[in-house]
This record gives C-alpha cells, sequence and structure tokens, in this order.
C-alpha cells in the first residue's frame, strides 16, 4: 500500500504480567469504566478481544490473551498482532518471574512496553520498589529519568483507567499506526472453535483492508464465505475495518488461531489454495505419525527390556470431554499384561511442567488438539523427549494400540 492510501488505524494492546498481578481485572474495569461513559452495547463481552474509546479521542483495541504462551505462539507463527504489551506490576508484590517473562517476550517481539504498576490501593503498595526492581531488567520508567512510560492504577478503586488509556494513545501516536481500509481484507485468526449451532467460528482481528459479509476467505488451510460478522458487543456489523476484532462465520472447516486470514477473488482461488494447505497439512501429519509409531514401539521396547508392562501417559487436551474419551478408550486397551497408565491428563495447551513430569517418570506426552509452548518444546528437546500431537481419537488409540503390542510380542 502506499502512503496515500494508509489512514490512521486504532492500536492493539496485549496485557501481560505475572499471576495475579490484576491482568483480567484491569481489562474488566476498563471495559465497564468505558461502557459507563457511554459506549454503544452492553457489558457483556462476547468475543476474546474488544475496542473502547481513549478519552483522548480514538479507538483502543484490546486482545485478552491467555497468557504468554498464546502470544509467543502467534508470534512463532508469524502473526503478529500486538502494537503495544501493557505490563501489570502489582505494587504490593513487585517484579515476579512472569514479569520478567512478559518483559523478554516484548522485547523479543520488539513492541513498546507501557508499565501499569496495580494494586496502588492496597496500604502496602510500594510502587518505588517495583520502577527501582525494574530497572534491574532494563526498563526504565519516564520518572527515573528513562523513556517507558509509566502509570500507577488500581483495577478495584478504578483509579488512572483514563490515563492508562491516554498513554496507550500518544504510544500509538508515536508508532504512527495505518493501514490501508480501501482494500480486500487481511487479518489473523485469535482464536477459533466448532459451534455446535453456528458452525465454525472464528475471532479474527481485521489488520489490513476491509472486510465484508460476503467476502470470499482463507485461513490456514481453511476456506469460507462470510455469512456474517459479529463485532464485541455481540451485533452482527456489515464490514470491520483495520484493527477491528470481529467474529466470522462461515467457515467450512475451523481454522486455528495463529492463521493468517486474507479475502480471495473467487472460490475457485480459495479451493486451490486451500486444497494445496491441506494436502501439505496431511503429508505434514503423515511424516509425524511415522515417527510417532517410530519411537512408541522404540519406547516400548525399552519398556520391555525393564520389564515393565506399564505404558506410562501424559495426556493433554482442548477440552475436559476428549480427555475422558482418550483416557477411557485407552483404559479398554489394557489386559492382564499390559496397561497404559495415565499420570496426569488435564485441558489445556502442554507446558514445561508436564514435559518435567514426563522426563521422572518416563511417560509419553500425548497433545490432542493442542500444542506445546516454546518452553515445553524446549525442555523435550533437552530431554529427548517427543511430543505426540493428534487430532483424531482414531489414530491416537490406533497407535498406543499398536505400541503396547509391541510391548507383548
Ligand atoms: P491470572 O490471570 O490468574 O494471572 O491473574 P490476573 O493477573 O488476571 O489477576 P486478577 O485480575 O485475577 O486479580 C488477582 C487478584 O487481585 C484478585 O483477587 C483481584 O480482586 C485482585 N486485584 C486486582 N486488581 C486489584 C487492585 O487494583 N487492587 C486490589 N486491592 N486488588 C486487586
Ligand atoms: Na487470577
Ligand atoms: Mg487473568
Amino acid at each position: 500500500d502506499t502512503e496515500e492510501h494508509l489512514e490512521s488505524r486504532p492500536p492493539v494492546v496485549t496485557i501481560m504480567g505475572h499471576v495475579d498481578h490484576g491482568k483480567t481485572s484491569l481489562l474488566d474495569a476498563i471495559r465497564k469504566a468505558n461502557v459507563v461513559s457511554g459506549e454503544a452495547g452492553g457489558i457483556t463481552q462476547h468475543i476474546g478481544a474488544y475496542q473502547v474509546t481513549s478519552p483522548l479521542g480514538g479507538k483502543v483495541t484490546f486482545i485478552d490473551t491467555p497468557g504468554h504462551a498464546a502470544f509467543t505462539a502467534m508470534r512463532a507463527r508469524g502473526a503478529k498482532v500486538t502494537d503495544i504489551v501493557v505490563l501489570v506490576v502489582a505494587a504490593d508484590d513487585g517484579v515476579m518471574p512472569q514479569t520478567i517473562e512478559a518483559i523478554n517476550h516484548a522485547r523479543a517481539a520488539k513492541v513498546p512496553l507501557i508499565v501499569a504498576i496495580n494494586k496502588i490501593d492496597k496500604p502496602d503498595a510500594k510502587p518505588e520498589r517495583v520502577r527501582s526492581e525494574l530497572l534491574q531488567y532494563e526498563v526504565q520508567v519516564e520518572s527515573l529519568g528513562g523513556d517507558t512510560l509509566e502509570v500507577e492504577v488500581s483495577a478495584k478503586a478504578q483509579t488512572n483507567l483514563d490515563k492508562l488509556l491516554e498513554l496507550i494513545t500518544l504510544q500509538s501516536e508515536v508508532l504512527d499506526l495505518k493501514a490501508n481500509p480501501n482494500r480486500d481484507a487481511e487479518g489473523t485468526v485469535i482464536e477459533a472453535k466448532l459451534d455446535r449451532g453456528r458452525g465454525p467460528v472464528a475471532t479474527v482481528l481485521v489488520q489490513r483492508g476491509t472486510l465484508r459479509v460476503g467476502d470470499i476467505v482463507v485461513a490456514g488451510a481453511e476456506m469460507g464465505r462470510v455469512r456474517a460478522l459479529i463485532d464485541d458487543k455481540g451485533a452482527n456489523v456489515a464490514s470491520a475495518g483495520p484493527s477491528f476484532p470481529v467474529e466470522v462465520l462461515g467457515f467450512s472447516g475451523t481454522p486455528e488461531a495463529g492463521d493468517r486470514l486474507a479475502v480471495v477473488e473467487n472460490e475457485a482461488r480459495a479451493r486451490e489454495i486451500t486444497d494445496y494447505r491441506q494436502r501439505q497439512k496431511r503429508e505434514k501429519a503423515a511424516a509425524r505419525s511415522a515417527t510417532v509409531r517410530g519411537s512408541l514401539e522404540q519406547m516400548m521396547s525399552q519398556a520391555k527390556t525393564a520389564g515393565r508392562k506399564e505404558f506410562p501417559l501424559i495426556i493433554k487436551g482442548d477440552v475436559s470431554g476428549s480427555i475422558e474419551a482418550i483416557t477411557s478408550s485407552l483404559e479398554k486397551l489394557g489386559t492382564d499384561e499390559v496397561q497404559a497408565r495415565i499420570i496426569h491428563s488435564g485441558a489445556g495447551g502442554v507446558n514445561e511442567s508436564d514435559v518435567t513430569l514426563a522426563e521422572t517418570a518416563g511417560a509419553a506426552i500425548i497433545a490432542f488438539n493442542v500444542r506445546a509452548n516454546k518452553e515445553a518444546r524446549d525442555a523435550a528437546d533437552r530431554a529427548g523427549i517427543e511430543i505426540r500431537y493428534y487430532n483424531i481419537i482414531y489414530d491416537l488409540v490406533d497407535d498406543v494400540k499398536a505400541a503396547m503390542g509391541g510391548l507383548l510380542a
């Protein structure tokens, strides 16, 4: 897009920080304060992203991320969605491990930080200590002579929420964020699910151009014709421009978080692109499954040598329903001689503690419809543990069954 086509767009902001430092409370407080101050629509948030109005004018888009892992996973897939990170640090707790992680994630993504020192209402709040602790990690706030914007806030007492929005607007003016709204849309899928009634539903952040009902879209290996666009207030909209988050209905399959979305000229072109990507996906899955089978067999032969007739497994899955289905299928495979033993299961992505557990217990890790975060992948590489990914329960059970058969042979 040439300079003349570019127009200012709202900043896209992610909130990060240590556990319980008040990220969700702050997002809630900003959203509610904004609704109370006249923002159209209801209080209920319908999607994992929303827009509010800055006191300085203009909009700000917040992405309600589930944490650093999601941020990094998206970045690993080449999806740069965040313009600004708000680093929340609780004034009574100070800089903690995940604060440092967030600083490193933002730095690696080359995204500017705004420091929000939260819980300033607490009697034991020590904002000065937070500022000096941040210095150790090369974050120098303005009041200490640096150039990192900072604000003391309280999500609970609703203190300085407008000030935070103002700083975000100021920072975004420095970044001079622009996009051409008058072109076919491009964006990123920030979450996607299969809804019983509505079919595949993707929450998309539009980054360039304008997405319209009726557009033919491609996201990852999936395509569709946009049947409806739903905004953060749950209202149907006809179009969505740059930095606008919307739910997109009309996909024929469910895309993945981090997938790039693009509008294409017609269905034939969409089919051509997605056929190719589907084929690539299948080939990758087949290659992976061959490796998995090989390594499961290897693991079983080691177990056999050790005289062990148990097959220790860690199961991570997207929802508890699928984990239950997998667990009960695997338990049925057991015989008097060999038994799958699930030493840990849970909903969510594979994390570093799963890998540590697998290493200690000599277990295999099975990931169903979930991924492993960067820390987990690094730890697994170091420990020589393979994380096995599946999206079809039948394939998963079949592989484990084959491996257990190998143990008896
Ligand atoms: P995780 O998502 O679990 O990492 O936590 P979080 O960072 O989203 O923190 P959350 O908003 O869940 O808040 C954690 C606790 O701190 C809750 O009990 C909040 O009520 C409390 N809290 C959050 N903000 C404030 C604040 O400004 N002042 C006080 N006093 N308490 C706060
Ligand atoms: Na919390
Ligand atoms: Mg939270």
